[in-house]
């Protein structure tokens, strides 16, 4: 598992991706983590697939009693299906995730792990050096769907929004902008299911300082290509299926 550190200032954004040992046929993912001085937020902390290679990467960082929440974007197996595994190795764990959501992800398995249930509107997770929004992006493409920002590190972790198909070993950012498009758009089209619901999470997001976004699988964008990924999604006609 590769690990990226990708904000250093009194926390840190871990990145965590391209595992060369990932099974061909699982789709590969990112993870992210923010570590503070006594507590580490798993962001998207994966397959059930991915439990044991992630749990040692995030031991470099920090011992287990001090991971101490989980966040899931959406219901998705590539982004909680681990739920079970980390149940039994965490201690005192939180996991914040939508409240629509509760009685789906309780089936990977949540029984020592507190699962706290964030409203429709999103909310904060404070972890007293960092003060996290979770900002709604909902029907991004789940019903029920959030993403991180972090005004500090100016990050906004975008889940799906943003993902990108990739050679294994791909770089971490986006590089060429335009060779990009190609590998987002079918993803996009048939996996966004509202027009509507990507102008409003659009509107919201341009509000906000973005240095990285910092999708669930693929590249990150990074500087002017945040930009760029907002205008070429603007335009994009979703919510498309051929049959
Ligand atoms: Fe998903
Ligand atoms: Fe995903």
């Amino acid at each position: 598992m590769k690990m990226t550190s990708i904000y250093e200032g009194s926390y840190q954004w871990v990145m965590f991706g391209r595992d060369e040992n990932k099974v061909e046929k699982v789709i590969d993912t990112n993870q992210y983590m923010v570590r503070t001085s006594d507590r580490c937020l798993l962001i998207d902390p994966g397959g059930v697939e991915l439990f044991a290679p992630m749990l040692a990467a995030v031991l470099h960082y920090a011992p287990v009693d001090q991971i101490t929440d989980l966040f899931a974007s959406h219901q998705d197996p590539d982004i909680i299906s681990s739920l079970g595994l980390w149940d039994q190795a965490l201690p005192n764990a939180k996991l914040h995730a939508s409240e629509l959501w509760e009685g789906f992800i309780r089936h990977f398995g949540c029984e020592t792990i507190e699962y706290v249930p964030i409203k429709d509107n999103g909310c904060i997770i404070d972890l007293q050096d960092v003060q996290l929004q979770i900002i709604p992006a909902h029907y991004m493409h789940s019903s029920a769907n959030f993403n991180v920002y972090d005004p500090q590190a100016k990050i906004l972790m975008s889940g799906d929004i943003g993902a990108a198909l990739e050679a294994a070993g791909a770089p971490l950012f986006v590089d060429d902008f335009d060779e990009h498009i190609e590998k987002m758009r079918f993803f996009h089209q048939r996996w966004m299911p509202s027009n509507q619901a990507k102008r409003i999470w659009i509107d919201r997001v341009r509000e906000l300082d973005i240095d990285i976004l910092a999708p669930q699988h693929g590249r990150m964008f990074k500087g002017g290509d945040v930009n760029r990924f907002l205008d070429w999604f603007e335009a994009l006609q979703v919510g498309i299926a051929t049959q």
